[in-house]
């Protein structure tokens, strides 16, 4: 019982973990898109501050399949590594930024 306790908090910690949009982009973006996302990524990619969270999950969604600007590359296995839980959490921490 003890165990199985053990284990549910683990798991739900890890729920939280994987929602917190402000963590992951600070961990899985910052590096490349800067502080509240205005820098363009590596110098070529559009500022993404505010960019509305459709319009951020949809454009991911392109770069898993391999679709983007001439950098997709770069975005491809970031892009592929997010879960969809993920990425709307990040994409609505994106769309707060100002
Ligand atoms: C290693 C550097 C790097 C990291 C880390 C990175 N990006 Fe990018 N990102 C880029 C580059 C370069 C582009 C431009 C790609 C292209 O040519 O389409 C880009 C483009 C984008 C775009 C589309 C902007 C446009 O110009 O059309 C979005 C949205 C985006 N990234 C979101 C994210 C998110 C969310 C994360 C974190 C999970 C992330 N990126 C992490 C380098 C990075």
């Amino acid at each position: 019982m003890k165990k199985i306790s053990i284990m549910l908090m683990i798991a739900a910690a890890s729920t939280l973990m994987a929602a917190d949009g402000a963590e992951i982009y600070k961990t899985k973006c910052f590096s490349c898109h800067g502080e509240k996302a205005v820098k363009p990524a590596l110098n070529k990619s559009q500022v993404i501050a505010g960019w509305d969270a459709a319009k951020t999950i949809a454009s991911v969604e392109d770069y898993k399949k391999g679709i983007g600007g001439p950098m997709k590359g770069v975005m491809k296995p970031i892009a592929s590594a997010l879960s969809a839980e993920d990425l709307k959490a990040v994409a609505e921490t994106i769309a707060s930024f100002k």
